[in-house]
């Protein structure tokens, strides 16, 4: 069996205050039987690896550069995020792909970064809400994720992926179950030819994943967990879902 997962993504939100607040209440809330990460703006790394060293909440960080170090203004390489115990990355968000222009084969440079640096990279996908209603959904996350299959090649078996419909992300608009679920077992299949370890991979939901739509999510056979944007915010909210993996 698969150990469920449950990663927070704080996105550009917080301060010093606030997030001491936020994981203080997290701390008490827990443990849970899923594993459970939160994602923070980089210069909250210190603050959040000391918050949580040793309490059993992973944390990581929302990109990394594709380069390992040198003239790249404004980037934060994989091993600064290693230096600060960051178990996890997020890569190919949709944010950035769509804001920073980032492309497939950078966001698989990004993964391959991360691993070099044993920091385990959630790779995400999704399709945009045209593509979805001129029914490229499965070509265009097949495309994404291939392109990240190409470059890890044996390593592919160590990312976890994350399937974020767009049109989902903080609209309120979670994909059904069963959409969500069809979605998973396209990409779980997609890895089986590519690794006999897919079946021990983690494939995350995103996209307005709630405390009240968490364990129907959840229940799917190939949902590992879910990876949660704005209720990831309240604790509450967040301990909930994190329960609801359980
Ligand atoms: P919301 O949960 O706010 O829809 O965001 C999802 C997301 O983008 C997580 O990475």
């Amino acid at each position: 069996m698969r150990r469920k997962l449950v990663v927070g993504n704080w996105k550009m939100n917080g301060n010093r205050a606030a997030n001491a607040e936020l994981l203080a209440a997290l701390k008490a809330a827990g443990p849970w039987a899923a594993e459970v990460a939160v994602c923070v703006p980089s210069p909250y790394l210190g603050d959040v690896a000391l918050s949580l060293q040793g309490d059993g909440i992973g944390w990581g960080a929302q990109d990394c550069s594709a380069f390992e170090s040198g003239a790249y203004t404004g980037e934060v390489s994989a091993l600064m995020l290693a230096e600060f115990g960051c178990r996890y990355v997020l890569v190919g968000h949709s944010e950035r792909r769509a804001y920073h222009a980032e492309s497939d084969q950078l966001v698989a440079d990004k993964a391959k970064t991360a691993l070099a640096h044993r920091i385990t990279p959630i790779v995400c996908v999704g399709e945009t809400l045209a593509e979805r209603e001129a029914g490229h959904t499965d070509a265009v996350v097949k495309r994404q994720l291939s392109a990240v299959i190409h470059t890890l090649a044996h390593c592919i078996s160590q990312i976890v992926v994350a399937y974020e419909p767009v049109w989902a992300i903080g609209t309120g608009k979670t994909a059904t179950p069963e959409q969500a679920q069809a979605v998973h077992a396209l990409l779980r299949a997609q890895l089986g030819a590519a690794t006999a370890h897919a079946g021990e991979m983690k494939i995350l939901y995103g996209g307005s994943a709630k405390a009240d739509n968490a364990a129907a999510l959840f229940a799917q056979p190939d949902i590992d967990g879910g990876l949660v944007g704005g209720a990831s915010l309240k604790a509450a909210e967040f301990a909930a879902i994190c329960r609801a993996a359980g």
